[in-house]
């Protein structure tokens, strides 16, 4: 979800603020998934390099975050919308938000229309240094499906499409695992001006692609 900070500069306003309109983005995008009957989104929020930013940008978006999934998960409940999330949990994460993210995580088990996993304190390479750990505690031979099932959620289904806004064309440690044969989709919206009409068109393009896996 890319462009927050550019939306903002642009209207002469804090960096903060492009933060927040870029909710009613990911509400829209939702619903949009919803109406597609996409099974899976996963949607970047904080990455493993993003505690590089200034300590009050990172403050105010671990505040967001966690008023964020106060503020929606009984409307993204109600419409069987599961809340899952990916990253390390360790100590950087204030106490109270990691609250936020279990409960939302409890209350939505059950649904499954839609499982919107959120990649917070995320970072792929953080995700696959995990995974050999794991697969050396647990002495088992490094085969890919042993590698996938270390995965921070082996529930997880590799990319079909990988969408990025704001202009940028660059992957930056997002999902390199699952993403051996993602269709990537590039738009110039930043993050607040994307939404259910620019999902659909994401779709469209994809729907375009002829995929090969390899193959002919
Ligand atoms: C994306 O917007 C949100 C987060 C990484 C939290 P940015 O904050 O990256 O916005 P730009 O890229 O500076 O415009
Ligand atoms: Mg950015």
């Amino acid at each position: 979800m890319d462009g927050n900070g550019r939306w903002a500069s642009e209207r002469n306003l804090a960096r903060t603020e492009g933060h927040a309109a870029g909710e009613q983005a990911l509400v829209d995008t939702v619903d949009a998934a919803l109406e597609l009957e996409i099974s899976w989104l996963t949607v970047y929020a904080f990455s493993t390099e993003n505690w590089r930013r200034p300590i009050a940008e990172v403050r105010y978006l671990m505040n967001f975050n966690e008023q964020l999934l106060l503020r929606r998960r009984d409307e993204l409940n109600d419409k069987g919308v599961r809340i899952k999330f990916v990253g390390r949990r360790d100590w950087r994460i204030p106490r109270r938000l990691l609250r936020r993210i279990e409960e939302s995580e409890v209350l939505t088990e059950q649904n499954s229309r839609l499982t919107l996993s959120i990649a917070f304190n995320y970072g792929s390479r953080a995700e696959l240094v995990d995974a050999v750990k794991a697969l050396n505690a647990d002495a088992v031979e490094p085969t890919e499906s042993a590698i996938s099932a270390r995965m921070y959620d082996p529930s997880m289904p590799d990319v079909d499409l990988w969408v990025r806004t704001s202009g940028e064309h660059r992957v930056s440690n997002f999902l390199l695992w699952q993403s051996a044969y993602a269709e990537f989709v590039f738009v110039n919206a930043y993050w607040p001006d994307f939404g259910r009409k620019e999902m659909y068109e994401a779709v469209e393009e994809f729907q375009r692609r002829n995929r090969r896996f390899g193959g002919l």
